[in-house]
């Protein structure tokens, strides 16, 4: 299969844990007989810095000439006197924009093998395995649309709830309905799209008390779709619940071309040192394979490899807990390309090599 990926490293420890991302999911398409074609673009201060401009054109065209996007992070503290539009991150929401990627998928999963990592003791954080859905088009980030009627407000409701029936069956509705107006809005449209799913259990909770809960009872939730700036906040604190926020990949979906990126950001603090945590870029080239390319076993097997280089014992420093030896960036890396590059010659890869030789 043809993979046409373009690659956006952008600021801060993008480049650092996208060049990790990339060399695994390289070690994909030549261990399970795929073509890889990669472009690589600029983006936010990178872009800026070289084109005075943090979307420049050349990297929407190259983005809409491809089947995915693998993006890094955007910011840094040389861009915050910019005006508005001269951001880093104005050039990444306009990215989102010109791609349709209207849904984004924040899986937050526990792992036992790091239970040292959650501040929270592991019978409150045993189990949970949420998937947060933020629209990531409009809300309070955009201002527009005026309202969430339409196929707008229904479109992303609808994806939730597809997937919640995948999942666990029950959806949370974040939403702030007590105060605004467009929450009212939004409770009314989820509420009516959910009777179109009558397997899935759907509840709303107000966003204050979706963030209490979240510490308090996170296995509780399965399946939380709300706007985009809720989305944002809660998917960083589900990243400290379940133990760095460096283990987070998204999906953005729902338009023509899928945006994938770590949840982190730039972490201006740690650029450069190459100790970044690069799993959750690797996790968002996984949930490429299954989204866009619907590479089923290349996405589980990307999965394994994490798992199985925490099962090791190979931490980064965001993961490390008491003198536990940490890992660079780039060794984590190279552990879980050489567990896929393995894994792909025992796992039936050689069908794929033959039928596209
Ligand atoms: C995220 C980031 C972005 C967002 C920024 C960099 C614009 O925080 O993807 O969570 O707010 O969406
Ligand atoms: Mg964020």
């Amino acid at each position: 299969m043809q993979l046409r990926v373009t690659s956006l490293p952008g600021d801060g420890i993008g480049p650092e844990v996208i060049l990790q991302a990339i060399r695994v999911l390289e070690e994909v398409a030549g261990g399970f007989g795929h073509d890889l074609e990669l472009d690589e673009q600029e983006i936010g201060g990178a872009a800026l810095t070289a084109f005075g401009n943090p979307l420049p054109d050349a990297t929407i065209q190259a983005c809409l000439a491809s089947q995915a996007v693998l993006l890094g992070a955007v910011g840094g503290p040389a861009f915050d006197h910019h005006p508005r539009e001269l951001r880093p991150e104005a050039g990444l929401l306009r990215l989102r924009q010109a791609l349709g990627a209207y849904a984004n998928l924040r899986p937050a999963v526990f792992y036992p093998v790091l239970r040292e990592c959650s501040p929270l003791r592991e019978e409150v954080v045993k189990g949970t395995d949420i998937l947060i859905v933020r629209e990531l088009l409009g809300g309070l980030y955009f201002g527009q649309p005026r309202s969430i009627e339409g196929a707008a407000g229904r479109r992303i409701a609808r994806m939730a709830f597809a997937l919640a029936q995948n999942r666990g069956k029950r959806l949370v509705s974040v939403d702030k309905s007590n105060v605004l107006e467009c929450s009212r809005l939004w409770r009314d449209v989820v509420t009516r799209v959910g009777r179109e799913f009558p397997d899935v259990q759907l509840s709303h909770m107000y966003v204050d008390s979706a963030a209490m809960t979240l510490v308090l009872k996170p296995a509780e939730f399965d399946v939380v779709l709300t706007e985009n700036m809720f989305g944002d906040i809660l998917s960083d604190e589900a990243g400290g619940v379940v133990g760095s926020l460096g283990l987070l990949a998204s999906a953005s979906i729902g338009g023509p071309i899928g945006l994938y990126e770590p949840v982190h950001g730039s972490a201006p603090d740690i650029a450069g040192q190459g100790i970044a945590n690069p799993l959750g870029a690797i996790l968002s080239v996984a949930l490429m394979l299954r989204h866009t390319f619907h590479l089923q076993r290349e996405a589980e097997c990307v999965e394994a490899g994490v798992m199985s280089v925490l099962k090791g014992g190979f931490r980064t420093r965001d993961l490390a807990r008491g003198g536990e030896r940490t890992v660079k960036t780039e060794e984590m890396g190279t552990q879980i390309a050489e567990f896929v590059r393995l894994a792909a010659m025992t796992d039936g890869s050689s069908e794929g090599i033959s039928a596209s030789a």
